[in-house]
């Protein structure tokens, strides 16, 4: 297991459409592995394999407490098959918009179905934070990032700061 390098907005790979896994096979159930070490070391609660840099429909979840054990779940070609009509807002943030956060409203529940890591076909009905978290990650695998669901005027904000600090890092980076 390795920890990946997490894609940092505004790289445009976050925006690129992940492809379905068409096998859940050794190389496969390695990423899964790292990307689950690369989320607990963040750390973060969920990550989509386009985060570090893999354009496969692919998410880990993790919403165990800090003094709880390790729960994690492991997503493969997932899809939203149902949302409720309630809606419930919470404060989100993501690994690849590191320390900017903010309230986003999105369906309460919602029905997923995906492949499991062992390559068999599961169904979720989710709520509270699973909700949230599941329709975040899920965006991830269509190019959506989270500040697509605030105000324009907040997320130009944010955009613009970080390709500011983009730019700042840019000339140090070691090329070779
Ligand atoms: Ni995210």
């Amino acid at each position: 297991m390795s920890i990946k390098p997490l894609i940092i907005l505004p790289d445009p790979v976050l925006r690129q459409v992940s492809k379905p896994v068409e096998r859940v096979d050794a190389p496969l159930l390695r990423l899964v592995d790292d990307m689950l070490e690369t989320m607990y070391d963040a750390p973060g609660i969920g990550l989509a394999a386009i985060q570090v840099g893999e354009p496969l429909r692919l998410l880990v979840v993790d919403l165990a407490k800090e003094d709880e054990p390790k729960a994690p779940h492991v997503f493969i070609n997932p899809e939203i098959l149902e949302t409720a009509d309630a809606r419930s807002v919470y404060e989100e943030g993501c690994l690849s918009i590191p320390d900017y956060y903010a309230e986003v409203e999105r369906p309460a529940a919602v029905r997923v179905k995906y492949i499991d890591r062992e390559g068999r076909q599961q169904e979720i009905m989710a709520e509270g934070l699973m909700a949230t978290c599941l329709q975040h990650e899920i965006d991830h695998l269509n190019g959506v990032l989270f500040i697509d669901h605030i105000s324009k005027l907040k997320r130009d904000m944010v955009v613009k700061k970080f390709k500011k600090l983009a730019r700042e890092k840019a000339p140090s980076r070691l090329v070779g």
